[in-house]
C-alpha cells in the first residue's frame, strides 16, 4: 500500500467481532439485500418485512417494507428481558463534576415511560412533531426515546442555536409541543434556553405546551397553561413508569433534523424507525466493535446527527453503556476529558478533529497526568482530520495501541458511510473505504468518473437502510438537492479523491455549507441573520480555513445609506448574528465593502471574496459585473 500506513495489531484483530473485512465486503457487494436482511434479523420486529428493499420509485427508496417495529423497543424494551436489565445504559456527568447520574436499562425504561406518558397527556399522538431544545442532560435522551416510543416525530434543535434558528425550525415542523430546560451551562456560564424558547414562541402559533426541565437555579418566567415544570408533571399519577410501545411501520418517520444546505432555509432531513435503526445498529457494531463490556463515549451533542446516531440510538441498540458529558473539552482545565476517560473507564472514545487540535495546543502533560489504559478504540468525525492531529491522537491519547476510526458521513446518511473497521489498515487523514454494501465514486462536473488521484465530486451509488427518506414536507427539494445533478446517484456535496489503494480522501464541501468546529452551518443562514440588522443592505458570508476550528465564518457587509463603517459596528454585527442565529455562528470577522462582487446575473462571487479575504490572487474575474 502507498503512503503512511498503520496496520492493526494482532491484539486488535484478535478482539474484533468482524475479522474478515474483505469477505464481508464481498458478500454485501454480491448480495446487498442479503447483507441488510441478515443485520435486520439481529433486532426484534413485531412483524417481519415482506421486502428488504423497494426501489421501484427511485429516489424514494423503502426498506423493510411491511415490517412492524419500534426503535425504542430495540434500544430499551428488548434488553429488559435479558441480563442487561441491570446493566448500565447511560452514565452522565455534570459540567462542574459535582454530580453524576447513572441509569440501568431498567431505570432508563422507567424514565422513558414517564416522559412518554407525560408527552401523551399533552395531547401528542403518533405523527405529531415535538421540538426538543435542551442542553446535554439525561432528559434529552429520555425525550427522544419517549417520542419514538409513542410514534411522535422528534425534532431536536441544538442548544447552541438561538432565537431565529429555533423559531424557524419550530414553525417549519409545526410542532405542538416544545421540551426544553430552564437553562444550560457552558464553561460555567448560563445559557438561557427557556428565555430563547419564549422569544421564539411569539411567532409559533402551533405550540400548545412547553415542558421545562429544571437544570439551573435561576428564575424563569412560566406562562400559565402553556409552560409546565417537568418535575411537577412527574409527580402526577399519569407519569408512571409503564407505557406501551407503539407499533410502527418500518417506514414511519422517527425524527426530522434540520441541516444547512447551500441555499434557503435549513432542510428537515427525515429518518425512519426501521432503516435508520438497522443502519445505526450495524455500523456501530462493526466499526466500533462494540460489545457488552464497552463504555462508549461520543463527545458530540444530541442536537446534531452524530449525537442522535451515536450517543443515543446506536449504543443502546447494541446494549452498550453510553457515556454523556454535559460540558466541553477544556473547562475548567484542559484535562477534563482525560479525567473522565480515567474515572469512568471509557473504552471507545469518538470525537472531532477540532477538539483534538484544540487540546493538542495545551500539550501532552495534561493527558499524561491520567491513566488512559481503558481505551481500545478511537474515532473522529465531522471534518477531515489533518495527519498531525491524527498522529497526536493516536500516539498521545491512544498510546499507539488504539486504531482511529475516521468516519465520514452526514445528517442525510444517518450512519457511517466511508469508514474503516478495526481490522482495516489505516492512513492518517483518510476514512479508508465505503462501508459494507456501499460503493462511492468520484466524478467530474458531467458525472464521469475521474482517474484515481484526481479531485472530483463524491457520489454514492447504492441505497442504504439509514438513508434519509425525504426532506419533510418537500419531496421535490429532496429530489433536486440530492438526486438530480447525477441521475441515479446520491450527491454528497463533498469533494474528494481516491488513491491507488481505493482509499477515499475527503477535501471538503463544494457548496455553501461551512463547518465551524465541526458544526454544520449555511452561509445563507448567517446572511439572513445579518440582513435583519438595520445597517445591513447586503452581505456575503464565506468560510475561511482556521487552524483549530477547521473553518471560520468571515462576512462582507454592504451598508445602507446613512451608516458609517466602524469597529463598533463590526462588533455589533457579530453580536447580532450570535444573538439571532446562535453563538456557534458568530462571525470571526465582519468587514465592510462598498459593493459586493457579483456576476452579471447577480450572483455573489464568493470565490473572489474568499481570495480577497486571504490576500490571494482573485483569479478570473471576466464574469464580474462592471
Ligand atoms: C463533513 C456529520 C471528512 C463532510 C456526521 C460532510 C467529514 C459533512 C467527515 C456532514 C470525516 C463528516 N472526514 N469530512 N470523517 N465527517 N464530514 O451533516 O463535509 O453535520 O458532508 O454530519 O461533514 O456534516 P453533518
Amino acid at each position: 500500500m502507498e503512503g503512511d500506513v498503520y496496520y492493526p495489531s494482532a491484539e486488535v484483530i484478535a478482539q474484533a467481532v468482524l475479522k474478515d473485512w474483505e469477505a464481508t465486503a464481498e458478500f454485501a457487494r454480491n448480495d446487498l439485500q442479503g447483507f441488510w436482511q441478515k443485520e435486520a434479523e439481529q433486532l426484534e420486529w413485531f412483524e417481519p418485512w415482506e421486502q428488504v428493499l423497494d426501489d421501484s420509485n427511485k429516489p424514494f427508496y423503502k426498506w423493510y417494507v411491511g415490517g412492524k417495529v419500534n426503535i425504542t423497543h430495540n434500544a430499551v424494551d428488548r434488553h429488559l428481558k435479558t441480563y442487561r436489565k441491570n446493566k448500565l445504559a447511560l452514565i452522565w456527568e455534570s459540567e462542574d463534576g459535582k454530580f453524576d447520574r447513572t441509569f440501568s436499562y431498567y431505570s432508563l425504561n422507567r424514565e422513558v415511560c414517564r416522559m412518554a406518558n407525560i408527552i401523551k397527556a399533552m395531547g401528542i399522538v403518533k405523527g405529531d412533531r415535538v421540538t426538543i431544545y435542551m442542553g446535554r442532560v439525561p432528559e434529552i435522551v429520555f425525550a427522544m426515546l419517549a417520542c419514538a416510543k409513542i410514534g411522535a416525530i422528534h425534532s431536536v434543535v441544538f442548544g447552541g442555536f438561538s432565537v431565529d434558528a429555533l423559531q424557524g425550525r419550530i414553525a417549519d415542523s409545526q410542532s405542538k409541543l416544545v421540551i426544553t430546560c430552564d437553562g444550560s451551562l457552558q464553561n460555567g456560564k448560563l445559557v438561557e434556553l427557556k428565555r430563547i424558547v419564549d422569544d421564539s414562541l411569539r411567532h409559533c402559533p402551533t405550540v400548545e405546551n412547553v415542558i421545562v426541565v429544571k437544570r439551573t437555579a435561576h428564575e424563569v418566567p412560566m406562562e400559565a397553561m402553556r409552560d409546565h415544570w417537568y418535575h411537577d408533571l412527574c409527580a402526577l399519577p399519569i407519569a408512571n413508569g409503564k407505557c406501551a410501545t407503539e407499533v410502527m411501520d418500518a417506514e414511519d418517520p422517527l425524527f426530522i433534523l434540520y441541516t444547512s444546505g447551500s441555499t434557503g432555509i435549513p432542510k428537515a432531513i427525515m429518518h425512519t424507525h426501521g432503516g435508520y435503526m438497522v443502519g445505526t445498529y450495524t455500523t456501530l457494531k462493526y466499526v466500533f466493535d462494540i460489545s457488552d463490556e464497552d463504555r462508549f463515549w461520543c463527545t458530540a451533542d444530541p442536537g446534531w446527527i452524530t449525537g442522535h446516531s451515536y450517543i443515543v440510538y446506536g449504543p443502546l441498540l447494541n446494549g452498550a453503556t453510553a457515556f454523556m458529558f454535559e460540558g466541553g473539552p477544556s473547562y475548567p482545565y484542559p484535562n477534563r476529558w482525560w479525567q473522565l476517560i480515567e474515572r469512568f473507564g471509557i473504552s471507545i472514545f469518538y470525537t472531532a478533529p477540532t477538539a483534538i487540535r484544540g487540546l493538542m495546543r495545551f500539550g501532552e502533560a495534561w493527558p499524561n497526568k491520567h491513566d488512559l489504559s481503558s481505551l481500545r478504540l478511537l474515532g473522529s468525525v465531522g471534518e477531515p482530520i489533518n495527519p498531525e492531529a491524527w498522529k497526536w491522537f493516536h500516539q498521545v491519547i491512544g498510546k499507539g495501541r488504539c486504531p482511529i476510526m475516521d468516519t465520514w458521513w452526514q445528517t442525510e446518511t444517518g450512519a457511517f458511510i466511508i469508514t474503516p473497521t478495526p481490522v482495516v489498515p489505516l492512513k492518517p487523514g483518510s476514512g479508508t473505504r465505503p462501508f459494507f454494501g456501499q460503493e462511492a465514486e468520484i466524478v467530474d462536473e458531467e458525472g464521469k468518473p475521474v482517474a484515481d488521484g484526481a479531485e472530483g465530486f463524491l457520489v454514492l451509488k447504492n441505497p442504504w437502510p439509514a438513508m434519509m427518506r425525504t426532506i419533510y414536507g418537500d419531496d421535490a427539494r429532496y429530489v433536486s438537492a440530492y438526486w438530480t445533478k447525477y441521475p441515479g446517484k446520491y450527491m454528497t456535496g463533498d469533494s474528494a479523491r481516491r488513491d491507488a489503494d481505493g482509499y477515499y480522501w475527503i477535501i471538503g464541501r463544494v457548496d455553501d455549507v461551512i463547518k465551524v468546529s465541526g458544526h454544520r452551518l449555511g452561509t445563507a443562514e448567517v446572511e439572513s441573520a445579518l440582513i435583519t440588522h438595520p445597517a445591513v443592505a447586503e452581505s456575503a458570508a464565506i468560510g475561511l480555513p482556521h487552524e483549530i476550528k477547521g473553518q471560520s465564518i468571515f462576512c462582507y457587509v454592504q451598508l445602507n445609506p446613512g451608516y458609517a463603517t466602524s469597529e463598533e459596528l463590526s462588533e455589533e454585527l457579530r453580536q447580532h448574528v450570535s444573538h439571532h442565529l446562535g453563538p456557534i455562528a458568530r462571525p470571526e470577522e465582519v468587514r465592510f465593502i462598498d459593493k459586493l462582487p457579483k456576476t452579471r446575473s447577480g450572483k455573489i462571487m464568493r470565490r473572489v471574496l474568499k481570495a480577497r479575504a486571504q490576500g490571494l490572487p482573485e483569479g478570473d474575474v471576466s464574469t464580474l459585473d462592471d
